[in-house]
């Protein structure tokens, strides 16, 4: 039973700065990773997580430092695909050393496990907020899917290829999807769709298949679906997703932090 965790968006800045001049994004990824590590007797073994992008605010080398030092203690191994706030470039140098890193190209890569696999796909487009797959993106994924047979698949891209409702995120979605959705729905067995970008816990229909939009470790953006809504960041509580198989693709999600219980409901029962 393979168990994956989704950390999406922690959107790193150097140390001592706040995030749009307000969001400490190190500590609530630092909390992110202590949850984890404490929950990982309960709900573990995780055979790993994913990082589904925006690992920094700025894409810098010193942001990249940050980000591994405080994912440093992680108790499982994690790979990562970038979004519209990494550079690929010095992502790809920053982790140079990771075996999921590819040398050149787009940071496509694929994980197999007993009984699931996980192909992360690079939708980052270089001084864009929206997302793209390219020629080449596309084709990895359809050989990987070939080659996969009917084995149950997670597909992680940044960029959600729905929309969401909230306008000034649904103008830098995924663009030019529709040839990701024949792909996906085309695959024989089964297969979910895995998002960031949004900061936002969201669940949609993507063709056939089921797409699910993470939420962000440190802040979300602000649940507002009027149109014209202005483009907004609330401090909701962060959370990660736990995929696991169970019968068929399962996530639970679950919130960062440490809270009251857990209590019995009926401790004179035992
Ligand atoms: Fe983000
Ligand atoms: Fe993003």
């Amino acid at each position: 039973m393979t168990k994956i965790i989704q950390i999406s968006d922690p959107h790193i800045v150097p140390k001592g700065q706040l995030a749009y001049g307000r969001v400490d994004t190190a500590a609530p990824l630092k909390s992110c990773v202590e949850t984890i590590n404490r929950m990982l007797p309960n709900i573990g073994p995780v055979d790993m997580a994913i990082v589904a992008g925006d690992l920094t605010d700025f894409g810098t080398a010193e942001e990249y430092q940050l980000f591994r030092d405080i994912m440093e203690p992680l108790g499982i191994p994690y790979c990562a695909i970038p979004g519209n706030h990494d550079n690929v470039a010095a992502m790809r140098t920053g982790f140079a050393d990771q075996k999921w890193m590819p040398n050149s190209g787009p940071i496509n890569w694929t994980e197999e496990f007993e009984d699931l696999a996980l192909v992360g796909l690079d939708s980052n487009v270089e001084g864009e907020a929206h997302g793209h797959l390219t020629d080449a993106t596309l084709d990895y994924l359809q050989q990987k899917l070939a080659a996969l047979q009917q084995k149950p698949v997670i597909v992680a891209i940044h960029h959600p290829p729905i929309l969401t409702g909230i306008e000034k995120m649904d103008i830098q979605n995924l663009r030019d999807s529709r040839k990701l959705q024949t792909i996906l729905s085309e695959y024989h067995g089964e297969l979910k769709l895995v998002c960031g970008h949004i900061h936002r816990n969201i669940i949609a229909s993507f063709g056939s298949v089921i797409c699910q939009i993470a939420p962000g470790t440190s802040h979300a953006v602000s649940m507002d679906l009027r149109v014209g809504a202005p483009n907004c960041l609330t401090k909701e509580p962060g959370a990660f997703l736990l995929h696991e198989i169970r019968g068929g693709i399962l996530t639970h999600c679950i919130p960062i932090g440490q809270f009251d219980g857990p209590h019995l409901f009926y401790p004179d029962k035992s």
